[in-house]
C-alpha cells in the first residue's frame, strides 16, 4: 500500500506531481487553516505533510499522527512548527532556504523605492486625470543614492537586499546576532553596528530576521523613537517583529515617514489604523511570489517528502534538527 502524504494547502503543481508518482497524495483544497483538531484528524494516517506558516504543527497534533515521519514547510520560516517536539518524537522537520531569496529581496527593494518616490500616490493622481503638464514642483520623493538603509538579519535575504540597495548607491549599515564573514562585508560594504546605532544612522531599515522570542517586538514604540525622525520601515520578514500598533502610531505623527509591509503582527489581520495612512505601502504576504520561486519552493518540499520516505536524509533539514 503506497504511503500517504497531505498537501494542508494548495501549491504549484511541480511539487505535488512529483509526489504523486510515488504516494498517495491528498491536497486540501482551502487556503484557510484547519482547525488544530481537524489538521490533526487530516493527518491522521500520513506519512507525511507539506504545511505552510499557517498550519501550527505542535506535540499535541504529532501525538494523534503516530505514522508521520516528515512535516515539510513550504516556507523558509518554521516558526509555526514545534521543532523541539518533532525531534524528540523522531520526525523530521524540513524548510525551503535559498530557493526565494532574490523575490523576497525583491518586494523589500520594490516597497523601499515605491515609499521613496511616492509611486502609488503618482498613479492615483495620473488615474484621476490630474496631470496636467510637467511641473518641477509635482511628487517630489527622496533619492535613494547616498542615503544609509539599516538591514536588521543579515542572512541570505539580508545580504541580496545590501546587494541590490549598493547597486543604488547606498551605505549599508546591518544588525544581526554577530557580523558575518569579513569578505561578505568587504563584497557588500556593509557595516556591523549595534541595534541603536543602526536605527539613529539608517533613512530607512529593512527587517530580514526570523521570528523568534529574541526577535519579537524588536521594533517597539522605544525603536521607533530612536530611528532618524522621517525615516522610512520595511518589513518582509515576520510581522511579530514590529508592535504594529506603535508603529501606526509613528506613521500618523509623521516621526516614522513611510512604512512598507508584506507581513502583519496579527496576519492575516492587518492592524487597524494602518490601512487608512497614506503613508504606508500594504501587501498580502507576497515575499516569495514569483513564479519560479513558488515553484522551486513546491519541489524542494515534495523532494524532502520524498528523501524521508524513502529512507534518505533530506536535504533541507531545518538547523535545529543538526544540532545536538
Ligand atoms: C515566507 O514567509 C517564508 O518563510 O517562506
Amino acid at each position: 500500500m503506497k504511503e500517504i502524504v497531505f498537501i494542508a494547502h494548495p501549491i504549484p503543481e511541480t511539487g505535488i506531481d512529483r509526489l504523486r508518482e510515488r504516494f498517495e497524495v491528498s491536497v486540501h483544497p482551502d487556503i484557510r487553516p484547519l482547525e488544530t483538531p481537524a489538521l490533526a484528524e487530516k493527518l491522521a494516517g500520513c506519512s507525511g505533510v507539506i504545511s505552510l506558516l499557517c498550519d501550527r504543527i505542535d506535540g499535541a497534533v504529532m501525538d494523534r499522527c503516530p505514522q508521520l515521519k516528515i512535516i515539510a514547510n513550504h516556507a523558509v520560516g518554521y516558526e509555526n512548527i514545534d521543532v523541539a517536539a518533532a525531534k524528540k518524537r523522531g520526525i523530521l522537520v524540513t524548510n525551503t532556504p535559498g530557493v526565494l531569496t532574490a523575490a523576497t529581496a525583491e518586494i523589500a527593494f520594490a516597497l523601499l523605492i515605491t515609499l521613496t518616490r511616492r509611486i502609488i500616490e503618482a498613479d492615483r493622481f495620473t488615474r484621476a486625470g490630474r496631470f496636467i503638464g510637467w511641473d518641477p514642483l509635482l511628487l517630489r520623493g527622496d533619492e535613494l543614492a547616498g542615503r544609509t538603509l539599516g538591514i536588521i538579519g543579515m542572512g541570505r535575504i539580508g545580504q541580496d537586499m545590501a546587494r541590490k540597495c549598493r547597486a543604488f548607491d547606498m551605505r549599508i549599515l546591518y544588525h544581526n546576532r554577530g557580523p558575518v564573514d569579513p569578505e561578505t562585508e568587504r563584497a557588500l560594504s556593509a557595516e556591523y553596528v549595534s541595534l541603536d546605532d543602526l536605527l539613529a544612522r539608517s533613512d530607512a531599515v529593512s527587517i530580514h530576521a526570523p521570528s523568534t522570542p529574541e526577535t519579537r517586538h524588536l521594533i517597539d514604540a522605544g525603536a521607533l523613537e530612536k530611528m532618524k525622525p522621517g525615516a522610512y520601515l520595511i518589513n518582509t520578514a515576520r510581522g511579530d517583529i514590529v508592535h504594529e500598533a506603535a508603529l501606526a502610531d509613528a506613521l500618523a505623527a509623521g516621526k516614522i515617514k513611510g512604512a512598507g509591509l508584506d507581513v502583519y503582527e496579527f496576519e492575516p489581520k492587518v492592524t487597524r489604523g494602518l490601512p487608512d495612512l497614506e503613508n504606508v505601502v500594504l501587501l498580502p504576504h507576497i515575499g516569495s511570489a514569483t513564479h519560479e520561486a513558488r515553484d522551486r519552493m513546491s519541489a524542494m518540499a515534495a523532494d524532502n517528502v520524498i528523501a524521508a520516505l524513502t529512507g534518505r536524509t533530506p536535504p533541507n533539514l531545518v538547523p535545529e534538527m543538526t544540532e545536538r
